[in-house]
Order: structure tokens, then C-alpha cells, then sequence
């Protein structure tokens, strides 16, 4: 891995839906202190949502057709290669990435999972952790390889469960301390390098 600190790190995140992980991700960006700059958005949905704050933020932004998989990811690579991107951060991003992109890319790409890894990988984390009666659950920040939320952990927030809490009111409170995690596990991991 290259080492990346000095200037700001060309990031381009990754989204699908909503985007509040995004919203957070741009402030940091945006503060004079940051080690990044948010160069590029990439959405595999046109009705993301999160794709406001692109345009908000005058972010460059493309959306890619994920009907094939090798094509649209091919698209991605030539896209980063362009913007000189160094960094991708996934929040939120529904597709999985490929070993073939991970190697040619050949620089760090984080994901945000909604679970305290290496525990409840996958989707539907809130509703298996309330099943189980766990009395924590949280959020890690973790690095992306072939093994779908297997990398290298970066940073994790615990949350602690309520008795009163639904799968609503767990993703909310979770959703919260990711708002703050992951530029946190940004600095943690680029100061790292
Ligand atoms: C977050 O909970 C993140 O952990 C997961 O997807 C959700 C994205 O939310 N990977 P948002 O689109 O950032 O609001």
C-alpha cells in the first residue's frame, strides 16, 4: 500500500440510497483539517438520494449501470483513474466490489458496516442482533478485500441496546455514532500509513 499522507487523499465514496453517511463524510471533507477531499461520487442508483449532496456540494458524480458488473466496474476504474482518486470510502453502497476491481484499483478502500464485526456480517444486522437479544451492537469501519465485511478493522463504536428498542430506533442510534465514526476512522487510518 502506498503511504498517503502529505497532501489531502483524492476520495471518491461510494453510495446507493440515502447518503447521511455521505452528508458527514462531505463536512469532514470540507473542514480545514481534513486529510481528505471528496473528489468524486459514484452511485449505482439514479434515485439515490444521497446523490443530493453531491450536487449540493458541486461534487463531481456519476451514476453507473450495474446490469453488468464487469463493464460498470471497468467504467468506475477509468473514472478514479481520471480523478487521481487514492481512496474509496463504500457507505452505503449495495453492490459488491470484485477481487479484479480491488486489485486494479490498488489502493485502500473502507466500508461502514452497521454491526460490531467480526459478528453479524451481511444485511439485515438490526434485526438479527434484536433477535438474538444482544445487549450490544454498533458500528465498524473496516477495510474492503474479496471476503464480503472480512478486512482489516479499522475503528468500531459500540451502542448499547434497550430493552425498548425496534429495528427503527437501533438503526437510528446506530446511524448516529456512524455520522462520527467514520471520518474518525478515516484520520485513524491514513495517520496509520
Ligand atoms: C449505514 O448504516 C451503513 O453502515 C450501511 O448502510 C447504511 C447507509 O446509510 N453500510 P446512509 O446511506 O449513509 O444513510
Amino acid at each position: 500500500m502506498e503511504k498517503l499522507v502529505g497532501n489531502k487523499v483524492n476520495t471518491a465514496v461510494f453510495i446507493s440510497g440515502r447518503g447521511s453517511n455521505l452528508k458527514y463524510l462531505i463536512n469532514y471533507s470540507n473542514s480545514k483539517k481534513s486529510l481528505i477531499k471528496i473528489k468524486l461520487i459514484i452511485s449505482n442508483n439514479n434515485n439515490a438520494l444521497g446523490l443530493k449532496y453531491a450536487k449540493k456540494n458541486q461534487i463531481k458524480y456519476f451514476v453507473i449501470d450495474y446490469k453488468n458488473v464487469y463493464l460498470a466496474e471497468t467504467k468506475i476504474l477509468n473514472i478514479l483513474s481520471k480523478l487521481n482518486i487514492k481512496l474509496i470510502c463504500l457507505a452505503g453502497f449495495m453492490k459488491i466490489i470484485s477481487k479484479n476491481f480491488i486489485k486494479k484499483f490498488n489502493n485502500p478502500i473502507l466500508n461502514i458496516h452497521p454491526s460490531l464485526l467480526p459478528k453479524y456480517k451481511g444485511l439485515n444486522t438490526h434485526q438479527r442482533v434484536l433477535k438474538n437479544k444482544e445487549i450490544f451492537s454498533g458500528s465498524t469501519v473496516h477495510l474492503v478485500t474479496p471476503k464480503l465485511d472480512s478486512g482489516k478493522i479499522i475503528l468500531q463504536k459500540k451502542v448499547r441496546i434497550s430493552k425498548s428498542d425496534d429495528i427503527n430506533k437501533l438503526e437510528k442510534k446506530i446511524l448516529n455514532a456512524e455520522h462520527k465514526l467514520y471520518s474518525k476512522a478515516i484520520i485513524k487510518f491514513l495517520s496509520s500509513l
